[in-house]
């Protein structure tokens, strides 16, 4: 039998597989206490499930007519299946649908899985800031992307 997907809101009893799945598949991950306060401001956001199992997840904002990207990421044994492009382009109903424009994000400038996914997705290089994330050994630069709807 298929595996059911559902794609729904992120809830506060997801927090801990979210910071689980974050923990394995960020080079820098987020801390709990950024994920938690996301919940509590309602910042909107998906998750995937595979047959219940959360398997990705994409935490977003609405400022203006601007839906900032903040955070996608898939379970590292669930990566390169296409879920992340499906969370995409749920994101992107639910932003025309609040009446953004564009979906504007920062990535890592190393950070190629999610540089090809974003081009994939439509996205377009409109900048890039120097010395903008902090790494291991000083810092690196990111570059900024925008989808308009
Ligand atoms: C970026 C990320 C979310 C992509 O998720 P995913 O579910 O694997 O992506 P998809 O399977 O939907 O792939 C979509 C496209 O991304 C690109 N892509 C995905 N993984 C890739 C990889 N390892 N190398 C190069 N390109 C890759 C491909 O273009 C792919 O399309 P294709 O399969 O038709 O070639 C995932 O790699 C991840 O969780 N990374 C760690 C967290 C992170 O860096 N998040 C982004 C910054 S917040």
């Amino acid at each position: 039998m298929e595996p059911l997907i559902t794609i729904r809101p992120l809830e506060i009893l997801d927090l801990d597989q979210i910071v689980s799945i974050e923990q394995e598949a960020h080079q820098y991950p987020w801390k709990k206490s950024i994920h938690l306060s996301c919940i509590e401001r309602e910042y909107p956001s998906l998750v995937l499930e595979l047959d219940k199992q959360i398997i990705a997840y994409v935490v977003f904002n609405y400022l203006y007519d601007e839906c900032h990207l903040m955070n996608i990421t898939t379970r590292v044994s669930y990566q390169g299946l296409g879920y992340a492009s499906q969370l995409i382009q749920v994101l992107y109903d639910k932003s025309k649908i609040a009446g953004m424009q564009s979906v504007l994000l920062e990535v890592r400038e190393s950070n190629t899985p999610a540089l090809s996914c974003y081009d994939k997705e439509g996205f377009e290089r409109i900048g890039r800031r120097p010395d903008y994330y902090p790494k291991k050994e000083g810092r690196e630069a990111g570059i900024v992307m925008r989808r308009v709807l």
